[in-house]
């Protein structure tokens, strides 16, 4: 049998996360050929080397070497030297996961020379498209030929936005049946216009929970012996406005006078308070280099709540029945707030603080574990693509 050769792309942190458990499965797939490419988007070793060793993730075959940028210069840099690498290698599938910069970029060169394309982690909206993510996710599953989505709400968007073909008419998906498999090839006709929608879970949950005991065991760091609250922050809309910033570390300081808090800083958000007139006063707010993987988990995992504005962080803490304080005003994984412990609390002080004390006051949301999510969505992905990419 023919070997499928498949280009898997990952560019900053959040994706390697999602490609980790990918990684593994194909690893382990006798059909599957699969090449690794990063596109340099995040090239700190804090931000990326990091997660590669401790998610024993291969060594990306090629690495594109981006680096920072505009938001069109980073997108426009990776399709240009994407585009003479995918050409050589003519693989038959290329799979992006997520929604940062180099999803949308991947996507868009792999649809511009007619490759079949798979989106993980498709479907998600928080309808606000001054979110550089919204563009990239709608951008990306509008061109994509195989939609794979981890919560029923990414079923419903797509439906709105036309989509028709929903492998097991959108309910959770452990493999393709003989009967689905031959419709869809019917319908598929080698057009690469008819995408087929799967809803197969999580990836970002099967990596953590395949880590989650080796993070207590291994982890460098040390749990504090007090009770914290640990606090990640870097999209645009909060650090990049001056205002919102200094509302939202104005919060942070008044949190940390009934619960201290540790804040693992993203390098963007070091930069902008350091621009920023605002100067930390408190000694209770601990800043901190951005943590690896194992570390962030354990912290993570016995933390009193969490405080943040990263789409995954929301459905990490569902998982691990943390409370969450997501400092946004919308969220595309709204799951999260149905069934997880998820509260959006945007950037407004009182309301922040209000969420705060209830927390501490004991009124928590239960997590419950959205269907799926149950550490096996990977191994689902691989399954429906050798059964289509062979047939
Ligand atoms: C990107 C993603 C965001 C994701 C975040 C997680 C997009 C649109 N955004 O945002 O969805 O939640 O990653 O971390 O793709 N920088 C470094 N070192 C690095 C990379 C970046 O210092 O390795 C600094 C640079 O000053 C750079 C800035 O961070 O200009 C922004 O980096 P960029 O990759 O453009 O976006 P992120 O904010 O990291």
């Amino acid at each position: 049998m023919r070997k499928l050769k498949v280009v898997n792309i990952v560019g900053a942190r959040p994706n390697l996360m999602k490609m980790a458990p990918i990684a593994w499965e194909m690893k382990n797939s006798d059909s599957i050929d699969s090449i690794l490419l990063h596109t340099g988007q995040h090239y700190d070793k804090v931000l990326s080397d990091v997660f590669f060793q401790q998610l024993d993730i291969p060594t990306p075959d090629y690495n594109l070497g981006v680096g920072s940028g505009s938001h069109s210069y980073q997108t426009a840099q990776i399709m240009i030297r994407l585009e003479k690498l995918l050409v050589e290698l003519h693989p038959s599938i290329v799979l992006v996961v997520g929604d940062v910069n180099s999803t949308m970029a991947g996507a868009l060169v792999a649809a511009k020379l007619n490759i079949p394309l798979a989106h993980i982690e498709a479907g998600l909206r928080s309808f606000d498209q001054t979110m550089p993510e919204e563009i990239n996710r709608k951008v990306t599953d509008a061109i994509a030929q195989f939609l794979f989505v981890t919560e029923d709400s990414g079923i419903k968007n797509l439906q709105l936005e036309g989509v028709r073909t929903f492998l097991n008419e959108g309910k959770p998906i452990e493999r393709i049946s003989p009967a689905v498999l031959e419709e869809f090839l019917n319908l598929y006709n080698n057009s690469l216009s008819t995408p087929i929608v799967a809803f197969v879970g999580n990836v970002m949950i099967d990596t953590m929970l395949a880590v989650k005991e080796k993070a207590e065991r291994e982890a460098q760091i040390d749990v504090p012996d007090y009770d914290y609250g640990l606090v990640t922050l870097h999209r645009p809309s909060n650090v990049d406005n001056p205002d919102v910033l200094t509302r939202i570390m104005t919060a942070l300081e008044e949190i940390c006078e009934s619960l201290p808090l540790i804040f693992p800083i993203h390098p963007r958000t070091r930069q902008r308070i350091e621009k920023s007139e605002f100067k930390i006063r408190q000694t209770k707010l601990k800043l901190i280099e951005p943590l690896g993987y194992l570390e962030f988990l354990k912290l993570m995992s016995h933390a009193k709540l969490v405080l943040t504005d990263s789409g995954g962080i929301q459905e990490e803490t569902t998982i691990l029945d943390v409370p969450c304080l997501t400092l946004r005003e919308n969220t595309e994984r709204p799951i999260t707030l149905t069934r997880g412990t998820n509260f959006l609390v945007g950037s407004n002080p009182k309301k922040i603080m209000d969420v705060v004390n209830s927390v501490l006051n004991g009124q928590i949301k239960k997590g419950i574990r959205p269907e799926l999510w149950d550490g096996r969505a990977a191994g689902r992905i691989v399954k429906i693509l050798e059964q289509i990419l062979h047939s």
